[in-house]
């Protein structure tokens, strides 16, 4: 199968002054291209994989062929981590959840802000590259960071919101500001789509 990156559903300048316009194309034409490019390459090797979509592929990692497992690690989950990154922001969003996500925040967390300082904290101090999370595990959100490219989906989680603090990610802008650069990701959070997300990993 050739994975192809979905387009983005607002323009490169939509994202300002939260997360600059070259910044935006540069991520999504640039890296995001070459994950997906590069998990084409290694799955072409394997005809029989020919129909897999790359959630199956990561959510089995031991299913996939030897020689090719470290590279669907990689670029399968850089292809499905920015697939989530670009889904989950927008430009009409920031501000506090509603809906059933909201709800379940504030069961486990106690309210939006000592969430958000959570889920702040896992991303900031995530060490070196890699990705905030919040996942389903069980029906229960949960926050934690990952290194690299790895997915939640590799452990069995349901990612429903992702924070990207690779320096590709706002080194342009924010330069080595990973705290500013994740405070203004905030703001740009698209909760009517996480709430959808949510729903469907509880259902
Ligand atoms: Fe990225």
């Amino acid at each position: 199968m050739a994975y192809t990156v979905s387009p983005l559903a607002f323009a490169y300048d939509a994202l300002e002054p939260y997360i600059d316009a070259r910044t935006v194309e540069i991520h999504h034409d640039k890296h995001h291209v070459t994950y997906a490019t590069r998990l084409s390459d290694a799955v072409a090797k394997h005809p029989e994989l020919a129909t897999k979509s790359v959630e199956q592929l990561l959510s089995d990692l031991s299913a996939v062929p030897e020689d090719i497992r470290t590279a669907v690690r990689n670029h399968g989950g850089g292809h499905a981590n920015h697939e989530l990154y670009w889904l989950t922001i927008g430009p009409k969003g920031g501000g506090e959840p509603g809906g059933k996500i909201g709800d379940a925040i504030k069961a486990k967390w106690g309210g939006f802000e000592a969430f958000k300082e959570v889920m702040s904290a896992a991303s900031v101090n995530q060490f070196g590259s890699g990705w905030g999370w919040l996942v389903v595990r069980n029906g229960e959100l949960e926050v934690y960071s990952s290194l690299n490219q790895d997915s939640p989906l590799s452990q069995g989680d349901k990612p429903v919101l992702t924070c990207d603090v690779w320096e590709h990610a706002y080194y342009l802008h924010y330069q080595n500001l990973r705290p500013k650069y994740v405070e203004a990701w905030w703001s740009v959070v698209n909760w009517s789509k996480v709430d959808e997300l949510y729903q469907a990993a509880i259902a």
